[in-house]
């Protein structure tokens, strides 16, 4: 990989990173997507019928395979909540993006979003709650921190350019 991009959930992991892999010629790979075609139903049905600690199991072996490939790879907003994951993180040379945003804009993008679990489970206060709590983990991830929400996509993907 060349670049990791970490974030919460709506915080543009996957629009960034589809510009930013073409902008530098490379390959992009959403870890989501991934494990979708992997397990061959969607994130959702995977969380109803197995639950969230069988979509992280997933989630980790397939962490551990895309962080091989060339390229960009969109993690998923919950990725660096398991610890092995975030050491996976610590411990690969590839730089580690954050792109961060405010709780107003992410719930804007999420709020009548039906495919992500955990917005269909919480309620606005516990996924800001959540937002929060994973702000520290997200930090600790990071070489680069984006604040987004002032910013346009092709600005954000210019910033990582310069910097990577
Ligand atoms: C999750 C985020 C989702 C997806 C799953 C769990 C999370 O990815 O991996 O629904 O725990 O925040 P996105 O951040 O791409 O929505």
């Amino acid at each position: 990989m060349q670049a990791i991009l970490i974030g919460f959930m709506g915080s543009g992991k996957t629009t960034v990173g589809r510009l930013l892999a073409q902008t530098l010629a490379t390959q992009h790979a959403d870890l989501d997507d991934l494990i979708v075609e992997s397990a061959g139903t969607p994130i959702t049905t995977i969380f109803a019928n197995y639950g969230e600690p069988y979509f992280r199991q997933l989630e980790q072996q397939t962490l551990i395979n895309a962080i091989k490939q060339p390229g960009i790879l969109s993690t998923g907003g919950g990725t660096p909540t398991v610890a092995a994951n975030a050491a996976v993180l610590k411990r690969s040379p590839v730089p580690v993006i954050w792109l961060a945003a405010t709780g107003e804009t992410i719930l804007e993008r999420v709020q009548n979003d039906r495919s992500r679990p955990l917005v269909n489970d919480l309620n606005t206060e516990s996924l800001m709650t959540l937002k929060r709590q994973r702000a520290t983990l997200y930090a600790n991830a990071a070489d680069l921190v984006i604040h987004t929400d002032q910013l346009s996509l092709q600005e954000i993907v210019g910033h990582i350019v310069s910097w990577l």
